[in-house]
C-alpha cells in the first residue's frame, strides 16, 4: 500500500483533522495481537534502526521528585517505509507499587497520520512496552547467545519479568530450562503459575542471584533502574559464553563485568550516551560494539565464537513502540474497536 492509500484508509475510519481514535488498555490486549507477531514486530523495528532508516532522537525527560529514581520520557519515533509517526509518553516510578498499589510503568501513545500530522490516535502503551520490551530481550538472544542454549535465567519476575520468560523461546527454541529469582519470592511464585503453562521450558525458582546466573547461558534481567548501580552479580560468577541481556542497565552488575565483555551492545548510542550524561553511567560507558539493531539487520556480526562473554544493554527505543502501535491501529480499525471522539 502506498503513502496516500494508507492515509485514505486511515480516513476512511477516522475522520483526520476532526476526530481521534481512543483505545483503552484492555482493548488493546484483547486485540489478538500474537507474541510471534510481536517478536517479528520488534525485530523488524530493530533493523530500521540498525540500517538508520528511523528518525528517533533520544528521549528527553523529567525526573520527578516525588519519589527516588523517577522518570518521564518524551519518545517521537518516525518510520518512513511503514508510514508511522508516533510518540510515546511514558513514565517508570519504582515505587508506585508500594505507595499507591500501581504499576512502576504506564504510558500513552499518540499516533499521527504522517502525511498531514494530524493525530489519528491515542492509545494505552503499557501493553505495547511490556510486550516490545521483552520482544526485543528475546530478539537480542537470538543474534547474540550461543543458538543452542538450554539454560536461561530471570532477574526480576514483575510484569516485565513474566513476559521475559514467555518470550525467551522465540530466540532461543532449545531451552530447557527457565531459572527465575526475585528478591519476593511471591513474584517468583506467581510467574511459574503465570508462565509454565505457556512455555515448554521447565521454569524453577531459585534462592539466590549466584544460583541464577551460574546456572544460565543466558541471563536476561529486568528489576529496578537506578541511577547508580547497586551491583548484585559478582563479577566472579559471569563466565566465558554467557550473554547478559538487560532491560535494567547495569543495575545488578559490577563495572568489570561490564568492561570485560568481548561485545558490548546497546540499543542505540545516542540514548546511552544521553543516560551516561544524565548520571546513570557513574562509572563511565563500555566501549560499544554496535547497536542490536546492527546485528538483528546483518551490518555487523552477532556470536562469533561459543566462548564470547556478550551484554546486550537495551533501554528501549521509541522505533519499537512505533511498529507496535501501527499494528493496534489498524488491528483496532479493522475490528472497530475503541471510540471515536471529537479533536
Ligand atoms: N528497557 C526497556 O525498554 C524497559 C521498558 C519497560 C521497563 N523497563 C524496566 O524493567 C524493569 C522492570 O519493570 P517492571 O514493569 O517489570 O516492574 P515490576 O515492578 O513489575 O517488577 C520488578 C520486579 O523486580 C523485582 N526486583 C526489584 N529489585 C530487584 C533486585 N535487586 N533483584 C531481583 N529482583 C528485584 C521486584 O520484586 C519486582 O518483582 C524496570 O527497571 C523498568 O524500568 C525497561
Amino acid at each position: 500500500m502506498k503513502s496516500i492509500e494508507y492515509r485514505e484508509w486511515l480516513n476512511q475510519h477516522v475522520k483526520i483533522g476532526r476526530e481521534v481514535l481512543w483505545v483503552t488498555q484492555a482493548e488493546v490486549e484483547e486485540l489478538g495481537i500474537t507474541r510471534q507477531e510481536v517478536f517479528d514486530l520488534t525485530g523488524k523495528a530493530l533493523a530500521y534502526h540498525g540500517r538508520k532508516e528511523v528518525e528517533m532522537p533520544a528521549k528527553i525527560g523529567i525526573h520527578p521528585k516525588t519519589q527516588p529514581n523517577t522518570l518521564m520520557h518524551a519518545m517521537p519515533g518516525y518510520i518512513p517505509a511503514e508510514y508511522i509517526a508516533c510518540l510515546k509518553w511514558g513514565g517508570c516510578f519504582p515505587e508506585n507499587r508500594e505507595k499507591f498499589g500501581l504499576a512502576q510503568t504506564s504510558g500513552l501513545m499518540v499516533f499521527n497520520d504522517h502525511e498531514s500530522g494530524l493525530p489519528v490516535a491515542v492509545t494505552d502503551a503499557v501493553w505495547i512496552t511490556k510486550m516490545r520490551t521483552a520482544a526485543v530481550s528475546a530478539n537480542g538472544a537470538k543474534y547474540l547467545a550461543n543458538a543452542n542454549s538450554t539454560v536461561a535465567a530471570m532477574i526480576g519476575c514483575g510484569v516485565q519479568g513474566k513476559e521475559h520468560v514467555k518470550f525467551m523461546e522465540f530466540g532461543l527454541p532449545k531451552l530447557q530450562k527457565i531459572l527465575i529469582y526475585d528478591v519476593n519470592p511471591a513474584a517468583m511464585e506467581a510467574t511459574i503459575a503465570e508462565c509454565q503453562p505457556e512455555v515448554k521450558a521447565k521454569i524453577e525458582k531459585v534462592g539466590s542471584f549466584e544460583e541464577a546466573v551460574k546456572g544460565a547461558e543466558v541471563v536476561f534481567s529486568a528489576s529496578t533502574i537506578t541511577a547508580s548501580p547497586s551491583p548484585k552479580i559478582r563479577d566472579e560468577w559471569i563466565t566465558a559464553g554467557q550473554t547478559l541481556v538487560m532491560a535494567d542497565m547495569h543495575t545488578l552488575y559490577e563495572d568489570r563485568t561490564m568492561k570485560r565483555a568481548n561485545k558490548y551492545l546497546v540499543d542505540s548510542i545516542e540514548e546511552h550516551v544521553y543516560f551516561a550524561g544524565i548520571g546513570y553511567y557513574p562509572n563511565g560507558l563500555p566501549e560499544i560494539y554496535g547497536e542490536t539493531g546492527e546485528v538483528v539487520a546483518g551490518i555487523k556480526k552477532g556470536r562469533e565464537s561459543r566462548d564470547e562473554l556478550i551484554v546486550d544493554n537495551n533501554t528501549g527505543m521509541s522505533v519499537e513502540d512505533a511498529m507496535m502501535v501501527r499494528a493496534v491501529v489498524d488491528r483496532a480499525l479493522e475490528n472497530k474497536v475503541g471510540r471515536l471522539l471529537p479533536l
